[in-house]
Formats: C-alpha cells, structure tokens, sequence
C-alpha cells in the first residue's frame, strides 16, 4: 500500500470518473456493464475518503454534454443513479455522510431527481463528509447562469454591482458552499478538463492516471494523494515565501 501523510490531507478532492466505456471494451462488454462496475468504484472511492478523513469528496458524474450520449446509454445512467442512492443512502446515513449535488438537476428524470433530493433531506446534517455529486454539470453553464443571476440582481437593486470580487462571484455557483478542490483526479488518460469546476479549478493540484475509472482502488486513491503532497503550492508567490510561512 502506498504511504501518505495523515496530517497533510486534501481537504477537497474531485474526479473525474473517466474509461467505464474503454473498460467494457478491454472485457468484450458493453458500455453500460462499464457503467456498473464504475459504481462500484465509486463506493470503493467513499469508503477509502471516508476512512481517510478526507472532509469533501467531488464526483463529476454526469456532464452537461454527457446527455448527447445514445438514449439507452442515458437511460441506464439514469437508472444506476437511481440503484445508487437506493442501497446507498442507509450507508451514507450510518457513516454521517452528506450528499450534495452541483449541476442542473432539474434535467435529470423526475424519479431520480426525487430520490436525490430525499437522500439530500435525509443526510443534511451530517458533519463526517460531504459527498457532491455533479450531475447535468457544465462548468460554463454554471458561470453564465451565475452571471445571470447576478444581472438580474443587479437590476432588483440587490447587488451592487461595484461590490462584485471573487468572493461574491463564488456565492452565485452551484458550489457557493464548498471550499475550492485541492486535487482532481482524472482517470482512463485523458489529459482534459471536459468543462468541470473552471473557475474552481484556478489553483487546484491536477493529477492524471491511466487506471480506467472501474479499476481504481484505494491505493490508486493513496498514489494521487501522495503525488499531492510531494508538490509544493506556490499561488503565484516563491518558493521562498511559501516556506517561510511554515
Ligand atoms: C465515464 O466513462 C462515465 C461518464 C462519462 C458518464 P465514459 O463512459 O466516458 O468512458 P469512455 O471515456 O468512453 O471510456
Ligand atoms: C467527463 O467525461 C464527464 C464525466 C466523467 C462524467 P467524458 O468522457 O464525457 O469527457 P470527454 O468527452 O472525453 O472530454
Ligand atoms: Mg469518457
């Protein structure tokens, strides 16, 4: 098992759950057995953060774009979601988990958008992780619809729009509560952003593997943390500087 420092821990980790459909190719299966055995690492993924202690926990598992795929795909999408939160959300409750979600989930199936928002009630005052699902998430249609909002505020006489800084602009996304992720994680050797967390991303540690997302375990997990810990986060500033403030 690989090492890592337990005091040094990502507070934020997201990923993008990438190769489910290259993963049933590699085993003669179609893309939608990809898909089932890519939920199994997802709890496998839980789990290992949980454990970890690792405080939030981002999974990109449906894009905006991702409802272009061929309609059985999104259909089967749809309904593993569902299966998801069906067996998950007794666990989630027991390990003091709380499930949010970034994205349009108003575009999600009426039944899948209903469960979500159940687990969402009946996890939200859990304190241990938080585990975001981003689903029907595009980051650019996040930044429009922010800039929306913030217009029309604007001509509500709620916001003025000489007080707008970075602060105020990250109220108006759909992640206004969460701190900035510290790591992504891509699997399956994509070395892209595929329009998630734009904005969010300004100074996160990235991080690529080649493991297709239905075979990355917790060591693979451990890899990208401790990756995270051998790199030095500078924010503009020197090397110099940064040490001297330990
Ligand atoms: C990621 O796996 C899951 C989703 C995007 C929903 P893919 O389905 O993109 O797998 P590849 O990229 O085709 O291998
Ligand atoms: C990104 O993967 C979205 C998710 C993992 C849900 P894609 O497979 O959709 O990304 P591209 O199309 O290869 O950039
Ligand atoms: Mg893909």
């Amino acid at each position: 098992m690989q090492k890592i420092d337990p005091h040094h821990l990502p507070g934020h980790i997201a990923i993008i759950m990438d190769g489910n459909g290259r993963w049933a190719k590699q085993h003669a299966m179609g893309r939608i057995r990809g898909h089932q055995k890519g939920a199994q690492a997802v709890r496998t993924a839980v789990t290992a953060c949980r454990e970890l202690g690792i405080a939030c926990l981002t999974l990109f598992a449906f894009s905006s774009e991702n409802w272009g795929r061929p309609g059985d795909e999104v259909n089967a999408l749809m309904a593993l979601l569902a299966d998801y939160l069906d067996k998950e959300a007794p666990k989630l409750q027991k390990r003091e988990i709380r499930l949010s979600t970034i994205g349009d989930i108003d575009r999600l199936y009426a039944p899948v958008r209903k469960k979500l928002l159940d687990v969402k009630k009946l996890t939200q005052s859990n304190d241990k992780m938080i585990l975001n699902l981003a689903l029907s998430y595009g980051s650019r249609d996040e930044i429009l619809a922010a800039v929306k909002k913030m217009l029309a505020d604007s001509r509500e006489g709620k916001l003025n729009p000489d007080a707008v800084d970075q602060d105020v602009f990250g109220r108006y996304l759909y992640t206004r509560d969460l701190p900035d992720p510290d790591l992504l994680i891509r699997t399956s050797g994509e070395y892209r952003i595929s329009n998630f967390l734009l904005w969010q991303m300004a100074y996160t540690e990235l991080y690529f593997t080649d493991v297709l997302w239905p075979d990355f375990k917790k060591d693979d997990l451990l890899k990208a943390i401790a990756a995270y810990q051998g790199r030095e986060r500078r924010f503009g500033l020197t090397s110099d500087q940064i040490s001297g403030r330990k």
